[in-house]
């Protein structure tokens, strides 16, 4: 039986982490700002996450990644329950997946912003959701929960 672990990553490995993040072109963290997790099978990193704190006071969720020798074992779940469950109670927080994914992230009480909904989301979102739309071929989507 594998063992797989969520742990919040050291401040020494951000920049491995922002390496991981930047060779699948997905936005880096600061130093500091943002509370990434790392999940582990039986000790070997498989996969990360991270909250994002917004000017606002509101959070991002995202820079979910599973290593591709990792993937369809359940890692991604483990990361967005670890993540979720570090929101802090009452506080708004987004995500920007990819399309395809979005009845995923729905099973943690995220549901989709229509435009309209999109126009009073965190500045930091709206730019997301842009930078998204410009950067990736896949389309994706805003949600809140
Ligand atoms: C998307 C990704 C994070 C999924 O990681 P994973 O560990 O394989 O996911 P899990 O095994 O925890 O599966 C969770 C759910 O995600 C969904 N999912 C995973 N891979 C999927 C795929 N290729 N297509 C559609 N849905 C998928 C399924 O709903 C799955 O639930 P199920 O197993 O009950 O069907 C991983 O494929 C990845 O890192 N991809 C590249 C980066 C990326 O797209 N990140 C997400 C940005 S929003």
């Amino acid at each position: 039986m594998m063992v797989l672990e969520v742990r919040i990553a050291r401040e020494d490995e951000l920049a491995w982490a922002n390496q991981r993040w930047a060779e699948i072109d997905f936005v880096t963290s600061s130093p500091g700002r943002d509370l990434i997790v790392i999940a582990e099978l039986d000790g070997t990193p498989a996969g990360l996450g991270r909250l994002v704190r917004l000017a606002n006071g509101e959070v991002e969720l995202g820079g979910i990644v599973v290593f591709p020798e990792f993937r369809r074992r359940g890692v991604a779940e483990a990361i967005v329950t670890e993540l979720v469950a570090r929101i802090p109670a009452g506080v708004r927080a987004y995500c920007l997946p990819f399309e395809h994914l979005e009845s995923f992230y729905a099973r943690f009480g995220f549901a989709r912003l229509d435009d309209r909904q999109a126009e009073h989301a965190a500045p930091e979102a709206r730019e997301k959701l842009a930078f998204c739309r410009r950067t990736y071929p896949m389309s994706a989507v805003l949600m809140a929960r």
